[in-house]
């Protein structure tokens, strides 16, 4: 990753080193290297290959806290809250065309259009989620669709792609594929309760963000089908008002808190961490295989 950041253009360096060098969980990277090496490859181009799918997901951080007017990433600053939204968007767009640009180098015509493919999904699905922003009575089908686009699909394509590094068989790269695609679904949905739930120091971003920005998660959208009416009205009050005042956000977050839109999240994404789990179960077992069940148990544990 660090050698393909080098740049004389200083601001580059300056704000890519920034983001990448506070590390992250770097899990979809352990995904791709995972999914390869159970289907056998041990060869080169899975370096740069993981370094790829880093390098998607680094833009697309970068762009989603300008979207997001995020403060803090990774236990830092964000991007945007020291050098600018414009900073951001344009290093993004500069990581997002070296992802490319390494991945016609090291990859093939497959991995190719399965990476395009994720990406264009992903800028579909934030296009979604913004138009979604502040509706309260989006539906559950909705959301899952939204996280679908903009979380699964580029984890899905990690472990395909170890698969198609390999040359494995198409209904092993399939398999791989709807095994990432469940812990896309299932990381996404915990990664919206611990918006709810995780101490801002451990999950290195701040709380009560999606709240904040008039984002239904989905602790809120069932919080609002199971809640008595007044605490309905005030939760649509506080999604529809562009200008959330700090007390009845606390109010709605203190509501989410008590009723079952955590639970009841974080059973579904233990189920899609199971489905998942079963789309490998025809692959002996090996060390790598293993390793992609333990990952997908982290999921559900994770605490940032
Ligand atoms: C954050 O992704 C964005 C989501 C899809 C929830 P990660 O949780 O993988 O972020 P880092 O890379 O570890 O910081
Ligand atoms: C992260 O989405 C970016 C993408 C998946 C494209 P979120 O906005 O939901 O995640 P955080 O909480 O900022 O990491
Ligand atoms: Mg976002
Ligand atoms: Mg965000």
């Amino acid at each position: 990753m660090s050698a393909a950041l080098h740049s004389d253009i200083d601001l580059i360096p300056q704000v890519s080193g920034h983001l990448i060098g506070s590390g992250g969980k770097r899990f979809r990277p352990l995904l791709l290297l995972a999914s390869a090496a159970l289907c056998g490859y041990e060869g080169e181009r899975r370096y740069p290959l993981a370094a790829v799918i880093e390098f998607i997901h680094t833009s697309t951080l970068l762009h989603d806290d300008v979207i997001d007017n995020a403060d803090m990433r990774r236990g830092r600053a964000a991007a945007n809250h020291v050098w600018g939204n414009a900073a951001s968007v344009l290093v993004g767009d500069f990581l997002y065309s070296e992802a490319f640009r390494l991945m016609t180098e090291h990859g093939d015509m497959e991995i190719v259009k399965l990476l395009a493919r994720a990406t264009n999904h992903m800028a579909g699905g934030e296009v979604f989620q913004l138009m979604k922003k502040g509706d309260p009575e989006i539906t559950e089908a909705d959301h899952l669709r939204i996280i679908e686009k903009k979380t699964s699909h580029l984890i899905s394509a990690a472990c395909a792609v170890g698969g198609l590094l390999a040359g494995a068989p198409e209904g092993h790269i399939a398999a791989l594929g709807r095994f990432g695609l469940d812990l896309g679904f299932a990381f996404q949905i915990v990664d919206d309760a611990l918006d709810y739930t995780a101490s801002a120091d451990e999950f290195g971003k701040a709380i009560g963000k999606d709240l904040s920005e008039g984002k239904m998660t989905l602790p809120l959208i069932r919080t609002l089908q199971t809640c008595p009416a007044a605490e309905r009205q005030t939760i649509v009050g506080i999604i529809r008002d562009a200008d959330r005042d700090e007390a009845s956000l606390k109010a709605v977050f203190a509501i989410v808190r008590r009723g079952d839109g955590i639970p009841y999240a974080l059973n579904m994404a233990r189920t899609y961490i199971a489905a998942g789990k079963k789309q490998l179960a025809f692959f002996p077992d090996s060390l790598p295989r293993r390793d992609l069940m333990l990952l997908a148990d982290y999921v559900a544990t994770r605490k940032f």
